[in-house]
């Protein structure tokens, strides 16, 4: 039976893809090219400097490390700017219900997040509190669909991967979740979550019950 709940951040517990848009739209203007809304697709879940590469093969652009890590910072100022401004109206729709219940019903609960700026959000929107265990960017070496951030989670909490449930927004995260042994719930479109066990539009559709109910159909 599930024992745990391991939650991306990004796109699952808040918006945050309007934010990391808008900074990497501004690299792009100061590079040179447009940066569409279309293109940012391709980043989510994506660690920082692969969406750099990503964002940069859009402008046909190329640079040394050196620069690169430059250009990655000085978006980052940019991303933090907006975060430090964030409160607790920016969880998205279920998300707080949901991991109430989780621990109302004695599920532990995890973060696995690529992103370095996971407690800034954490804090500002006051979602800390409601972790057993937080696992960032800070702490991984391998982004997903490497499943190490996952793994990790699971460890922290004392749970074996195969009693975990992933909640996912991103095609990488789905991957990263089954690699770990975990079955994974898709935040978004089932035709890009497909993979997931169940796909759902947001975790204001997620209850204790479906949880239990997926957990049956192992
Ligand atoms: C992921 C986001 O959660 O974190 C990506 O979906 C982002 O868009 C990645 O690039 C890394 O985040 P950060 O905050 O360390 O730049
Ligand atoms: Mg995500």
């Amino acid at each position: 039976s599930i024992k745990a709940c391991l939650f991306d951040l990004d796109g699952v517990l808040v918006d945050t893809a309007k934010y990391h848009y808008l900074a990497w739209k501004r690299l792009a203007e100061e590079l040179g090219f447009t940066f569409t809304e279309q293109d940012n697709e391709k980043l989510k879940g994506v660690s920082r400097m692969a969406s750099l590469d990503i964002l940069l093969s859009v402008g046909g652009l190329q640079f040394d490390n050196a620069k690169k890590y430059e250009l990655a910072e000085r978006k980052n100022n940019w991303y933090f700017e907006s975060i430090s401004k964030m409160d607790h109206t920016e969880i998205l729709p279920g998300a707080l219900n949901f991991l109430k219940a989780c621990r109302e019903n004695g599920l532990k609960t995890a973060l696995g997040s690529a992103s370095k700026n996971a407690m800034t959000i954490l804090d500002n929107t006051g979602l800390t509190p409601y972790f057993d265990a937080i696992i960032d960017g800070t702490r991984t070496t391998n982004a997903k669909p490497d499943p190490e951030v996952f793994l990790l989670g699971a460890a922290a909490l004392s749970v074996p991967p195969e009693q975990c449930i992933v909640f996912e927004d991103a095609e990488a995260g789905v991957e990263a979740a089954h690699r770990a042994g975990m079955s994974c719930v898709g935040i978004g479109s089932p035709a890009t979550l497909g993979q997931a066990e169940l796909v759902v539009s947001s975790l204001q559709e997620m209850t204790i019950e479906r949880l239990k109910e997926l957990s049956l159909a192992r």
